[in-house]
């Protein structure tokens, strides 16, 4: 099935779908949640995987410092998980990163197994001080934060 599953840049025409999944997730506490002017706002650095003109997945890249993007909102449709197609996402932002010139990609997870599987590691959450100061104050658990930090080195 993932021969015909595509991966594109978002676009606008997305954002009730990018925002059902989203809200999907976050209700679950397993994600950020994002409002409709929040995508819009933040469209460009929003990736989705399509099937037959369906839109099953999504993720996003944001740019935390010089050096360093965050790969966030990431959530693949119930029904179509385990078929490589968050791998998709994640190649496809890895390469988006790579095209910026960005060395370091980073995610904050509970899906560490996953993203061990596309090459990311666990380090400390400390070495990320841009993090806590762009994301983390919005965060219910800023002070009780119990995901895992992961990172790519591109270099
Ligand atoms: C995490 C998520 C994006 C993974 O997407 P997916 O399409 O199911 O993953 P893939 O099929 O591409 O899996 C790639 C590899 O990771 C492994 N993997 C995926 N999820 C895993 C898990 N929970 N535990 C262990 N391994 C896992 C797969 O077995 C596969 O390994 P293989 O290549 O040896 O077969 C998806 O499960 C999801 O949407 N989860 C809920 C939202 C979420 O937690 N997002 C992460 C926020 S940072």
């Amino acid at each position: 099935m993932t021969a015909t599953v595509t991966v594109r840049k978002a676009s606008t025409d997305d954002i009730e779908k990018l925002y059902d999944i989203i809200q999907g997730y976050a209700r679950q506490g397993i994600m950020l949640p994002r409002t409709r002017e929040m995508l819009e706002e933040q469209i460009e650095t929003f990736v989705v995987a399509e099937f037959d003109n369906v839109l099953i997945g999504c993720g996003s890249l944001t740019r935390l410092g010089p050096d360093l993007v965050e790969i966030r909102s990431l959530g693949i449709t119930q029904g179509y998980k385990g078929q490589g197609i968050g791998g998709k996402l994640v190649d496809f932002l890895v390469e988006e990163a790579r095209k910026q010139q960005i060395v370091k990609v980073m995610a904050l997870t509970y899906e560490v197994a996953f993203f061990q599987k596309n090459g990311f590691t666990v380090v400390p959450k400390d070495i990320f001080p841009e993090k806590v100061w762009r994301d983390c104050i919005h965060c219910k658990k800023q002070y009780c934060c119990d995901e895992i930090a992961v990172l790519k080195r591109l270099d």
